[in-house]
């Protein structure tokens, strides 16, 4: 619910638990005045009394009283006499960058608009929202600023995102526009972030803030296995279970920044946007740019309790089309299987053998086109190698045995020895006289031209229509350099990054709406580009390269921090660490699928695997709605990770825990969460009995103690 009180100038956003308040100073300014647990209405006016001005800090000669140095500003600007770091920054025809926006008017409506050209958050149903839009002004320059703030009835999130538009008569440039700006009036606060590298993905870090810069960002022209556009600012002493914290997640999925200030008066500022370093906009008069969206959630029950509402909310309102709802194949890929090396007869024996295991697809990975038989080649050649396959005859026979099929394509590359290459070598992304660089032996194709998408997605299309694939997995496979298109004039290379984004949504956003039975994977070297952005196309994303179950949990737990179970791609492989029962249970957690050769298997492992299979479609329901608890965290503890997943309703319960190296104590007492104490639950296998409250609160002794190294178990709990 929004509101809006006229005789204090203030707005109220309300979710279910949470409040955002904003009010209109005199002169125009626009305050962050509150964000954290649900206010009541009618004390707000307190808020804005609060407001400093301090000794050295310029003020509007007609508002002495208020300095924008010390107020929380809701979108602060560049050069106005706020030093911290400012949301927007326009580099005006005279030359100057300094930016002044004020307000001039708002308007409240139900629903939420669509961001053209960008993944954002959406509601079925106008009932499920309410949009404010505060449309602020610069006088000198023109430029408007709509701030569009959506607060949804069913979750404690509130989206925000800028409309941007000349309203001047002279070309401007944006040199800074960022998505939000949250202040707060507290430096007790940790920052916890999510970094990685390949096969490292989201990996958590927390620091205390202090007084300064800190934060992190992308430059690689993706959001980057390197940090994920998430931060969090956890009360300082908050655990998984309490205290208050904000997330953040920025739904894009090129260069972005993520940084939190704290000023001399301990105050916290954190902006998000697209990373301002190398970028640059002209907006000529009339045009308008749209940032991405922001998505900010509050919880005061510790980082659990964030969590699950980005689960939530990213459940319905990210995740689109048939398969938000229905039910995911089980597959099997080929890439750790086989690599480059497989013809058409491999191919039909891996279906045979899964199809025995109950696996529901067969994903053929990268090495079908062109004359790709290793990673030196071809790309951008996307037309089907008959000298290594019969896709056809494939096809039909997977699909005769009742299993679905599925296709690999790394779209916004380049090959240096591809067809594509040797007929358009100004299709790569490069700038005129320097050599572009190469990484894994491709050059990135230049998606920001029109042209260029019509003819990767042609090819795409052509090989979807003609053969009935039922599943892409969408690669990316290096970071930009030497960032470039020959087709942006000198002044327009500072938009060159955030067009590239552009370009890649508009293809999957074609590739969707034309094919809407296919189902999307996206995947980047592994997580590379796991972001919102990818998910309002993909509803799952390839979470990591690696997958040892030991290291997957450091991975799946950080991921987890706001992104769903059901996004998560997760697979069984033959790495070197553990029993296929703790792989299997590792990659529950996620989307599940295999990543070896199943004729390899030994009699006991297709056993497991069968099981595992039957567990899937079991647990499936519960994994994919249910709530997830983290028990024990790997960041916490260098032994034991533990999780659940409990039921919306509360009345089934599946408890994961992993030895990851044996300890010396044999006991452990495991507390559960979520559950309902007055309910009594049912151990599946050994009949015991429980109460809600003793598994919570006294904890359930894992008894079979003394795994070794790389053991797991799982506690399947029923109420009465
Ligand atoms: C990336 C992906 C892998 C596989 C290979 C194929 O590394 O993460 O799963 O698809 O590319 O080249």
């Amino acid at each position: 619910m929004i509101t809006y009180n006229e005789q204090i100038r203030t707005f109220k956003l309300d979710t279910p638990r949470t409040s955002y308040v904003m009010g209109i100073r005199d002169g125009g300014f626009l305050l962050n005045l509150y964000y954290g647990r649900r206010l009541p209405d009618d004390d707000l006016w307190a808020l804005s009394n609060r407001l400093p001005s301090a000794s050295f800090s310029p003020s509007d000669p007609d508002y002495t009283d208020f300095s924008t140095d010390v107020a929380p500003m809701e979108y602060p600007t560049n050069g106005r006499g706020d030093f911290r770091v400012s949301a927007l920054s326009v580099r005006g025809a005279d030359g100057s960058s300094v930016t002044d926006l004020r307000y001039v008017s708002h308007r409240m409506f139900r629903g939420k608009p669509d961001l053209p050209g960008l993944p954002h958050l959406y509601a079925d149903d106008d009932s499920e929202c309410e949009t404010l839009e505060v449309t602020m002004r610069d006088p000198l320059t023109g430029v408007e600023a709509v701030l569009v703030y959506t607060a949804f009835e069913d979750c404690d999130v509130i989206a925000k995102h800028v409309r941007l538009t000349n309203r001047g008569g002279r070309t401007v440039k944006l040199e800074r526009a960022l998505s939000s700006c949250v202040d707060l009036p507290s430096m007790d606060f940790d920052l916890i972030t999510l970094w990685g590298r390949h096969a490292k993905e989201r990996q958590f870090e927390r620091r205390p803030i202090a007084r300064g810069l800190q934060g992190i960002r992308s430059k690689r022209g993706s959001s980057s296995h390197n940090h994920n556009p998430f931060a969090a600012l956890a009360q300082t002493g908050a655990t998984e279970t309490t205290g208050e914290v904000y997330g953040f997640n920025l739904v894009y999925s090129g260069n972005f920044t993520l940084t939190a200030e704290v000023d001399h008066n301990a105050s916290t500022r954190i902006v998000m946007g697209i990373d301002p370093s190398d970028f640059g906009w002209l907006l000529a008069p009339g045009e308008t740019f749209v940032t991405p969206e922001a998505v900010h959630v509050f919880s005061a029950d510790g980082l659990g309790g964030m969590s699950r509402v980005f689960h939530r909310c990213y459940g319905e309102h990210l995740i689109r089309g048939r398969w938000k709802t229905e039910k995911r194949p089980l597959l099997i890929n080929s890439w750790e299987a086989a690599y480059f090396d497989f013809d058409t007869d491999k191919l039909i024996s891996f279906a045979e053998r899964a199809r025995e295991l109950g696996i529901e697809m067969l994903v053929m990975d990268d090495g079908w086109f062109g004359k790709r038989d290793n990673d030196r080649s071809s790309l951008g050649d996307w037309f089907v190698n008959e000298k290594k396959l019969d896709l056809s005859r494939l096809i039909d026979y997977v699909h005769s045995m009742g299993l679905k099929f599925g296709i690999w394509y790394e779209p916004e590359m380049i090959s240096p020895d591809s067809d594509l290459y040797r007929a358009h070598p100004d299709w790569c992304v490069h700038v005129a006289g320097r050599t572009p660089s190469i990484a894994r032996h491709q050059y990135v194709l230049d998606v920001s031209r029109p042209d260029v998408r019509e003819n990767v997605y042609g090819q795409m299309r052509e090989v979807l229509c003609r053969y009935p694939i039922d599943y892409v997995k969408w690669d990316f496979n290096r970071n930009l350099s030497e960032a470039g298109s020959a087709l942006l004039p000198a002044e327009r290379s500072g938009e060159f990054f955030h067009r590239f984004v552009l370009g890649t949504y508009e293809l999957q956003d074609r590739l969707i709406r034309d094919f809407p039975a296919l189902l999307l994977e996206n995947c980047s070297g592994g997580g590379g580009r796991f972001d919102p952005g990818m998910l309002y196309y993909s509803p799952q994303i390839w979470a990591s390269d690696n997958t040892d179950p030991i290291e997957r949990l450091n991975i799946q737990f950080g991921t987890s921090l706001c992104y769903p179970a059901s996004s998560m791609g997760a697979h069984v492989s033959p790495c070197r660490r553990t029993g296929y029962r703790t792989k299997g249970d590792v990659a529950l957690w996620g989307t599940f699928g295999y990543e070896l050769d199943p004729n390899d298997l030994s009699e006991e492992e297709r056993e497991i695997i069968k099981e595992q299979v039957a567990e899937y479609h079991g647990y499936y329901e519960l994994i994919r709605r249910g709530d997830l608890y983290r028990l024990i965290c790997p960041w916490d503890n260098d032994f034991v990770s533990a999780w659940s997943f409990v039921s919306e309703d509360k009345r089934e319960a599946l408890v994961t825990l992993v030895r990851m190296r044996r300890q010396e104590e044999t006991l452990l007492h495991l507390k559960l969460q979520g559950l309902d104490p007055d309910a009594f639950y049912t151990v599946e296998g050994t009949g015991e009995r429980y109460s809600g409250a003793l598994l919570m609160y006294a904890g359930v002794e894992m008894t079979g103690a003394a795994w070794d190294d790389g053991d797991s178990c799982k506690l399947h709990l029923i109420a009465e």
